[in-house]
């Protein structure tokens, strides 16, 4: 059974789903792995790595031509989907809400599994690309947000003076959020953190973060461990006790996304025009439209000396790291398919793991 992965576009996507380590322990399951040339170098991560380890270069149409498992990032383009074999496997995350019509043209002629769809069950967590890669931005976020900030992060008692240790506030404390707290407290800032699930102020509190707590809230939490809109009551609170917090915040790192809606407004300009100069607020939440007025994709918007920065790509700042936990997490999903004893794909639909992230 040939496990293949090709190129994805590295103008826009600096991940690959597919590392040395990784392809090693296919190759001890029975695996073939045949991977495109070059295809991590711009990650100095060279070929002789991954041939040391037994796989095979090729190019990209025999890749294409040959995997009966093809393991991407995002989906590949309709050119590189024709030349697929039918009956065949296609795995990634391949963004289902904008990538419809192609998917619906190649669906009943091959296999697509977007792990996005993966359910949020114990079984499934090593599989978890949504978490594995949330936990890695919340950690960017508050790096890149802290170098962008114009004074230190912990409090210092120097001789020359103290220097106050900085205020953060996390919007959002699912796994991104909770990563973007331990991360800033483990830098030495104060951090407070808001959610709609209640569920969230004892993780936040574990952390060290001071959770808000908008006063005769009622629990937002779907079955599926989500968030639900808030109601216009909930908004109001939140509204009051956000303008009342950022005016001594210094760093706000948004996070809140509701699946399938547009990410709510939670940052609005009155409380921008409260907050002090120089404060950061980094909107991870920017792609579903942004928690923050003004957040622009991918720009950096500055309002009374406010830095606004707008990230959707965030994971391409730490490629090799993001890399790594991705691939591992479709080794475990690839492994969860496969009936070694037969040496088969077993698309087994009674198990949700397969059922959710089968494309149909
Ligand atoms: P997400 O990325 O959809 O949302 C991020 C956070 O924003 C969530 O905590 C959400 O409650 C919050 N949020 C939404 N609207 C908000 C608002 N108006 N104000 C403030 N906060 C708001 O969520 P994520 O990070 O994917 O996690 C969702 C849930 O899934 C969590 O309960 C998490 O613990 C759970 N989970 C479970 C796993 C499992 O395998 N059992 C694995 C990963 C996550």
């Amino acid at each position: 059974m040939i496990i293949g992965s090709i190129s994805e576009n590295k103008n826009i996507e600096k991940r690959v789903s597919i590392t040395p380590e990784i392809s090693k322990k296919y190759i001890s399951n029975g695996f073939k792995v045949k991977i495109e040339k070059g295809i991590a170098d711009h990650l100095g991560i060279k070929d002789e790595e991954f041939t040391k380890e037994g796989c095979d270069l090729d190019t990209k149409e025999n890749i294409l031509k040959d995997s009966d498992l093809l393991l991407q990032m995002n989906l590949p383009s309709d050119e590189n989907l024709e030349k697929v074999k039918d009956k065949k496997i296609l795995i990634g995350n391949f963004n289902l809400k904008d990538n419809q019509n192609i998917i619906d043209k190649y669906k009943n002629k091959v296999s697509i599994f977007s792990l996005e769809k993966l359910p949020r069950i114990t079984r499934a967590q090593s599989m978890d690309i949504l978490s594995s890669q949330a936990n890695l931005a919340g950690y960017k976020a508050v790096v890149d947000s802290f170098s962008l900030f114009k004074k230190a992060i912990p409090m210092m008692m120097t001789a020359a003076g103290t220097i106050p240790a900085a205020k953060v506030l996390v919007v959002g404390a699912g796994v991104a959020g909770l990563q973007a707290i331990a991360t800033a407290k483990r830098m030495g800032a104060i951090v407070f953190a808001t959610d709609v699930r209640l569920a969230s102020k004892e993780q936040v509190e574990s952390l060290g973060g001071k959770f808000l707590v908008v006063e005769g809230a009622e629990n937002l939490e779907t079955e599926g461990g989500y968030a639900k809109e808030a109601s216009e009551d909930f908004k109001k609170k939140q509204e009051d006790l956000i303008l009342e917090t950022l005016k001594k915040i210094d760093v706000v790192i948004c996070t809140a996304l509701i699946p399938g809606k547009k990410a709510p407004k939670i940052i609005n300009e009155q409380m921008i025009e409260n907050m002090q100069p120089g404060s950061v607020i980094y909107d991870l939440a920017a792609s579903q439209g942004g928690n923050a007025a003004y957040t622009k994709t991918d720009e950096t918007v500055e309002k009374n000396g406010v830095m606004i920065v707008g990230e959707s790509v965030i994971l391409n700042k730490l490629p090799v790291s993001a890399s790594n936990l991705y691939a591992k997490n479709l080794f475990n999903f690839v492994l969860n398919l496969y009936d070694k004893k037969n040496n088969k794909i077993d698309i087994n639909m009674e198990d949700e793991i397969i059922s959710n992230t089968l494309v149909k």
